[in-house]
């Protein structure tokens, strides 16, 4: 694989430098209610500024059907400039003349924030004449937005085509994060895949078993295992039509030697409700007219012991409803488990998704394990096994 060139070999004084960046933030009634995704490309920016180039910072912001006030990055800027701890001019276009007149008033470590580029149809369509437009504006281009890397968009990829390209620090450090957990880990390597549906993670569930030692699976998705393999799982969540995808996907972990761990006991309740009623079966004996809504304590045993034996844990998902108490406890667990192994130094452990990072949150425990991506899709696609276009531009031809 060709390795990608760093901030090391930029050379970036006085030069204007296009700085990709993933500002997707949550908002909140006008208010950012995760900054997680600025605190990351701080250090890039930092960086770049100190060494006295001239920061342009490109992102998207939502998905607009062309320019739309409500997705407008403009509060955006504030929040940038006081995690920033310095000033961060906006421009009113990502190109033209609103863009160039801003670009020209920087100075040597100066930072400007361009407006959302989903303003025009060019980017999503990685057109050339918009690709040719945005970098009029630089002279070298940074990209620290590995969450936005599954898009070949204009700012993602058609840029590092056309200009000098470099992966900015959190681009940097996602990237060894994800090789240390997928590409080249200490084994045993076992993956936790959990949340609602298989659906949605076939392609994933395919290329790990094909990769890791053991594949857990939890959460919703469990549901349609257990009820491919004959097991009653009464009102349980489950997609019963996917049966044969769940049968082949068993068979091929048989054929590489990957070990499969189903729940063998589940907590269930009568309704879906924080609170609800509830009582742990074994998972041949789940009444009819209840549904799993968390795995229970002997599966969270077998979970812990598949984790001290690992060297290397991803993590995917939640094991059970987490979002209502106390159907949270499985994934609880586990993660707390995880993370006291990582802390001890006995694990390499990497999680990414939103629903996992919000369970991470939930659990205490984000900053302990060794990495944990800000990426959704791009995170999932990296666990399918495939090549990010705005990773791949990246790379030295
Ligand atoms: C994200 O929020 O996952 C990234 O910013 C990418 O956004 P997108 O899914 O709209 O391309
Ligand atoms: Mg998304």
């Amino acid at each position: 694989m060709k390795a990608f060139r760093t901030l090391d070999q930029a050379d970036v004084k006085g030069q204007r430098v296009l700085v990709r960046v993933d500002l997707n933030v949550p908002m909140e009634n006008g208010r950012i209610t995760d900054a997680t995704r600025i605190e990351r490309v701080l250090p890039t920016i930092r960086e770049i500024a100190e060494k006295g180039g001239r920061v342009i910072l490109l992102a998207h912001f939502g998905r607009p059907k062309g320019r739309d006030p409500k997705e407008s990055l403009r509060p955006v800027t504030e929040a940038v400039a006081q995690h920033l701890g310095k000033p961060v001019a906006f421009a009113e276009d990502c190109i033209g003349e609103s863009a160039a007149g801003a670009v020209d008033a920087l100075k040597d470590g100066d930072v400007l924030l361009l407006e959302n580029t989903r303003f025009h149809a060019g980017e999503e369509k990685n057109e050339a004449g918009f690709v040719s437009e945005l970098a009029k504006l630089g002279d070298v281009y940074v990209n620290d937005a590995f969450s936005a890397a599954h898009r070949a968009h204009a700012s993602t990829e058609g840029l590092a085509r056309k200009l000098p390209a470099y992966a900015g620090r959190s681009m940097q450090a996602e990237l060894d994060a994800l090789t240390k957990g997928l590409e080249a880990p200490a084994r045993p390597l076992v993956a936790v895949v959990g949340g609602a549906k298989v659906s949605t993670k076939i392609d994933l569930l395919e290329n790990l078993v094909g990769k890791v030692d053991a594949l857990v699976i939890g959460g919703g998705m469990a549901n349609t295992f257990l009820h491919a393999a004959g097991i009653g799982i009464g009102k349980s969540l489950a997609e019963k039509d996917l049966a044969e995808t769940a049968l082949r996907i068993i068979a091929r972990a048989r054929e590489t030697g990957c070990a499969i761990l189903l729940p063998v006991d589940g907590v269930c309740a009568y309704e879906f409700k924080a609170g609800a009623l509830n009582r742990t079966y074994g998972i041949d004996a789940i009444p009819d007219d209840q549904m799993i809504l968390d795995v229970g304590s002997q599966s969270i045993e077998r979970i812990n012991a598949a984790i001290n034996d690992a060297a290397t844990l991803v993590w995917n998902g939640p094991l059970g409803a987490f979002e209502i108490a106390p159907f949270d406890q499985g994934t609880v667990a586990t993660a707390r488990h995880a993370a006291e192994r990582t802390r001890q130094g006995k694990l390499v452990s990497v999680a990414g998704g939103g629903d996992t990072v919000a369970a991470l949150n939930h659990a205490g425990v984000a900053d302990d394990f060794t990495y944990v991506s800000t990426a959704g899709g791009a995170f999932l696609e990296w666990l399918e096994g495939k090549q990010l276009p705005g990773v791949e531009a990246l790379r030295q031809g």
